[in-house]
């Protein structure tokens, strides 16, 4: 067996010395370089005051974004930095006038429900909101989205990952037929950027969402915006604010003139502290590539399904690698309880209705963790079903 040189990234994660992690799903581990970024943020607020504005503050959105762009193929300067994906998919519905006949918004059945929350809310707008269902809920054939995009749709909204059952759709057969039909196509990135290879501009994608807290290791409080370079002279979100202006310091009031670039899709005030504490796990994965981490998921998962089959436990995850992102969800019953007594015993894990416990390893977890992951878990069922 070859060693595995991602093990080397262990040291710089604190919480691997004692916890059996396998949730980087849903809260990626924080690197140890995020202590020194947070410690350099205070210095800097403590020692340069409000010069710090002109001296990087108030281009972190976009500067930080470029860290980002390099993760999902986007440009330099292309990527917007906002509080989170809720903030981001508000800004892209907000560019789209919804009383037209071009006014359905197609959504996937798997979509997350805030993004969902979103979407209808523009029903008042006048919005006709189609939401194509996944029969199973795990998964939702690629046709099925493209058959129902017509000359109707104004803008398709897919999940590259499904959060729930960590399905991959096909993102470029979805752009096609959408441009083919005059639509524009967000994807939200949340579940793979940093753990599957995306190209946005290979995938000649329009927008695309995503955040920090899982994949990327970079904590709560930064979401990324991706939009599609030559739409920006287009589109004037309606969410908007004074840092999207041209000249935010004429203090112009009125209605907004946009800048010329990404900084027209930013709002009011950044929060810099969570830029400070996003960067260190971005610039972890930029320095493994995320090749390198998919080759070892797709291993990883693929010895968690293995384990799960010898166990009993039905796996709820697709099996075919193009088709399964970083989880495997496993149905095990009383997956609740199973999950709490897991973490009192150090390994975390977490649950979901109507999907099952969620295991995912990331580019830190050894092979030994799966084996005590499902060691556990198998003890832990046995106990309750004793
Ligand atoms: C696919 C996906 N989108 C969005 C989110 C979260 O959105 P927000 O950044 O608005 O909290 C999650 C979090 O679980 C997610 O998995």
């Amino acid at each position: 067996m070859p060693t595995d040189s991602l093990l080397a990234w262990r040291p710089e994660f604190p919480i691997l010395a004692h916890t059996n992690y396998m949730i980087s799903h849903s809260l990626g581990a924080m690197p140890r370089r995020t202590a020194d970024s947070l410690q350099a943020f205070a210095d800097t607020w403590a020692t340069r005051g409000i010069r710090a504005w002109e001296e990087g503050w108030w281009e972190m959105p976009i500067t930080v974004g470029d860290l980002i762009a390099s993760i999902i193929g986007a440009g330099q300067g292309e990527v917007a930095m906002h509080q989170n994906v809720s903030i981001c998919q508000w800004i892209v519905t907000s560019c789209f006038d919804w009383r037209g006949p071009r006014n359905k918004l197609l959504t996937d059945g798997l979509n997350f429900p805030s993004n969902d929350y979103i979407h209808h809310g523009l029903a008042r707008q006048g919005a006709r909101i189609v939401s194509v269902p996944s029969e199973d809920g795990m998964t939702l054939p690629t046709e099925q989205i493209v058959d129902a995009i017509d000359e109707e749709t104004q803008l398709v909204s897919v999940s590259h990952v499904a959060f729930r059952s960590s399905y991959v759709q096909d993102l470029a057969a979805i752009v096609q037929r959408a441009h083919a039909m005059g639509a524009l196509v967000v994807a939200d990135l949340y579940q793979s950027a940093g753990c599957l290879p995306v190209d946005v501009r290979a995938l000649n994608l329009d927008f695309a969402t995503g955040g920090s807290v899982k994949w990327l290791c970079g904590g709560p409080g930064a979401g990324f915006l991706y939009v599609r370079r030559d739409l920006w002279p287009k589109l004037q979100p309606a969410a908007t604010g004074w840092q999207a202006h041209h000249e935010p310091f004429a203090f112009a009031g009125g209605p907004i003139e946009f800048a010329d670039d990404a900084m027209r899709f930013l709002n009011g005030t950044p929060g810099i502290p969570s830029l400070y504490a996003a960067r260190g796990g971005y610039e972890i994965i930029n320095e493994i590539g995320v090749p390198a981490i998919r080759a070892k998921s797709l291993r990883q998962t693929a010895r968690l399904m293995a384990l799960a089959d010898e166990a009993g436990f039905p796996v709820r995850t697709c099996r075919d690698d193009q088709f399964r992102g970083g989880v495997v969800i496993l149905d095990v019953p009383d997956g609740k309880q199973v999950t709490q007594e897991l973490a009192r015993r150090q390994v975390l894990v977490d649950y979901r209705p109507r999907a099952g416990i969620r295991l995912a390893p990331h580019f830190y977890t050894t092979d030994d963790e799966l084996e005590h992951a499902m060691h556990e878990l198998r003890a832990i069922h046995a106990t309750v079903h004793a």
